[in-house]
């Protein structure tokens, strides 16, 4: 899979795609990441790249042409599948959209900064507008952080345990049961005797209890969602 960021603040991607699960699917070739810099597009001497908003109020908007230069140049160069932009006024992210962006080839991920940008972009380049929830980052960087984060993990080969990733909170329509490792008794809290037990029936179903209890209690919507599709239940 290739990703493509386009971003007016190049730095903030450089820790996070160059640390742990994400550094080490990039060196096994599993996924390949480009950032662009939105300023090597920008216009004139300054190379500006956002303008006061037509019809006036606060906040400046990310200019149409860098943007659909960038893109143009990409999109000159090899197929894409989505070219994606992240804001908050666009569709929810969840589990199911990571499974399915795990599955394309190549995506461009557009980060939105100050107000906004230009409609024209909007109209004319983005396939796909994607919210990672309700509320208002300063820009599209750390969305896009977390779409690349939870996507790339379910591409096979990413992590080394595919079923770590296969039984995840979400994956399955529940939340998480809990978990324990060593010590069986740490400071007088003990391990729930089942999971010494060796059943490993008796153990998936304490699970599946535990993963059913929590949901219900924290978000009953999950529940009403696997009632409706009828897909896991
Ligand atoms: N940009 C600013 N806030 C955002 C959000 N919640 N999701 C995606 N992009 C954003």
């Amino acid at each position: 899979m290739r990703i493509d960021i386009i971003t007016a603040v190049p730095q903030i991607f450089e820790s996070p795609l160059n640390s742990s699960i994400i550094k080490r699917a990039r060196e096994k070739g599993i996924v390949e990441i480009y950032v662009h810099d939105l300023h090597d597009y920008g216009i004139g001497k300054y190379r500006q790249i956002d303008d006061h908003p037509y019809g006036g109020g606060a906040g400046m908007i990310l200019k149409p042409e860098p943007i659909f230069e960038c893109i143009e140049k990409l999109k000159s160069e090899r197929e894409y599948d989505e070219i994606i932009f992240l804001t908050p006024d666009g569709e929810l992210f969840n589990q199911e959209m990571a499974n399915e962006f795990s599955k394309l080839n190549n995506i461009i991920l557009l980060c939105g900064h100050y107000k906004g940008v230009d409609e024209r972009v909007r109209e004319a380049l983005v396939t796909r507008e994607v919210s990672i929830g309700d509320y208002v980052l300063t820009g599209g960087e750390l969305p896009a952080l977390v779409v690349i984060d939870a996507t790339i993990r379910l591409i096979p080969g990413v992590l080394n345990d595919i079923e770590s990733a296969m039984t995840d909170s979400f994956q399955s329509g529940l939340l998480d049961h809990p978990h324990y490792t060593r010590p069986a008794e740490y400071r007088g809290m003990k391990v729930p005797e089942v999971l010494l037990s060796g059943n490993h029936e008796a153990i998936r179903k304490w699970r599946y209890e535990k993963a059913l209890e929590k949901t219900l209690k924290r978000r009953k919507d999950l529940l009403n969602k696997i009632k409706g599709d009828g897909k896991n239940g």
